[in-house]
């Protein structure tokens, strides 16, 4: 494929010594689904100079934004949940009544594969809309070995639809499937394991999940659909210490786990082990926000240990029905204080060590994937300061 010659533009590389990787009136050459140059106008090598440039009107542009965790494929909605929760029922208390995550997996299971790509899409396109152009997608609202293969391959069909990245991650553990009350060993060794092994044969799988909490599994549990994972060779996250501290952190840390996820109850126990193990923390405003939360997740401890900080829509039916990012960014400053730079690296350099993927994507460097967001900003700081504005131009993904 032809080269592309890029220019008038600012560049927010989010890599490099200046705050956000700044480099004021840039050139970008993009070629086989690649970025070749990345810099200043004035240094743009020989061998590019013969391009005919495309002007940007000096837009500011960063790498594609990431959505690092989500549950953007699922059946009905939980609005009757929200209602009960403004009446006074806690999101714990729905669970254990059988509601919450089980009232979605009834759902789910009703639809075909067909209906869940063709219900998550617009979910898809709502991200997207904003400049993402990675987006993590969980099981989880199956818990049958068929039904968790049925969620996985419609997520990999959203991305032969979308022509963006979609990465699947296996969560069969998210919670014990009312079939199986009251017997989780079971369920994870007739159900959790063996759709592991099945779905890891078909290619469906990236990495494995699961929630670790006191409604849902405990961490010798989770150990042990660790263990599996590992004998898969697959890598492993953690839903932890989101309601309560369960030392979920520093045992995702010990599998060296890609990230531990939620996180408002890590102790400086799990800070140190994280830090240790260079497992990313995946904050998730939405849920926060959502569950009206008011243990805020440790970020100055996170930030004192350098632990890298993610953030990603969290997007689910449940906790955290939200489909922007970039609004996402904007609770992540407002509601824990991360700075406006901190979000946007949340979500592009750290959501992508989240994804294992850092070195295809995340930062604008010459070598990494032509994905990128073209923005009608002047400065980066306005993508985590507005609330519900969209203010992106282009997203530019070039193939090979
Ligand atoms: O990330 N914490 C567990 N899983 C989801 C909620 C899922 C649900 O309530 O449907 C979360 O918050
Ligand atoms: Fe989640």
């Amino acid at each position: 494929m032809a080269a592309r010659l890029l220019d008038r533009l600012n560049l927010c590389r989010m890599v490099g010594e200046t705050a956000y990787g700044l480099v004021p009136d840039a050139a970008l050459v993009l070629a086989d689904g690649q970025i070749r140059y990345c810099g200043p106008k004035g240094d743009l090598p020989k061998e590019w100079h013969g391009l005919d440039a495309e002007g940007l009107d000096g837009r500011l542009v960063t790498p594609a934004l990431i959505d690092c965790h989500t549950h953007l494929i699922f059946g009905g909605n939980r609005a009757l949940e929200f209602e009960m929760r403004l009446q006074g029922r806690s999101y714990e208390d729905i669970a254990r009544a059988g509601g919450g995550i089980n009232s979605t997996v009834q759902a789910t299971r009703q639809l075909t594969e067909d209906q869940l790509v063709e219900t998550a899409l617009p979910r898809l396109n709502a991200l997207t809309a904003e400049g993402v152009a990675t987006v993590e997608i969980k099981s989880g609202y199956g818990l049958t070995i068929a039904d968790e293969l049925k969620m996985l391959r419609a997520a990999r069909r959203l991305q032969a639809l979308s022509g963006i990245r979609i990465c699947t991650t296996y969560l069969a553990a998210h919670t014990t499937p009312p079939e199986y009350k009251g017997r989780a060993g079971d369920y994870i060794s007739e159900v959790v394991l063996p759709g592991m092994t099945a779905g890891a044969a078909e290619g469906l799988i990236d990495a494995v999940d699961a929630f670790c909490e006191n409604i849902a599994f405990s961490t010798s549990e989770t150990r042990t659909v660790f263990e599996h994972a590992r004998l898969l060779g697959l890598p492993v996250k953690l839903h932890a210490e989101q309601l309560s501290d369960q030392g979920g952190a520093a045992l995702a840390a010990e599998f060296a786990a890609l990230s531990a996820d939620h996180l408002e109850y890590l102790s400086p126990a799990g800070i140190a082990a994280m830090a240790a193990a260079g497992t990313v923390a995946v904050l998730l405003p939405g849920a926060f926000y959502t569950l009206r939360e008011t243990m805020v997740p440790p970020v100055e401890g996170m930030r004192a240990a350098g632990v890298p900080m993610a953030l990603a829509s969290d997007c689910n039916p449940g906790t955290s029905p939200i489909t922007s990012l970039l609004l996402t960014m904007n609770m992540a400053a407002t509601l824990f204080r991360m700075t406006p730079e901190e979000a946007l690296a949340g979500a592009t350099r750290n959501a992508a060590l989240a994804l294992g993927l850092q070195n295809e994507i995340g930062t604008v460097e010459a070598g990494k994937r032509a994905e990128l967001a073209v923005w009608s900003i002047e400065h980066p700081a306005e993508l985590a300061y507005r609330i519900g504005f969209n203010p992106l131009h282009s997203s530019i993904i070039e193939k090979n």
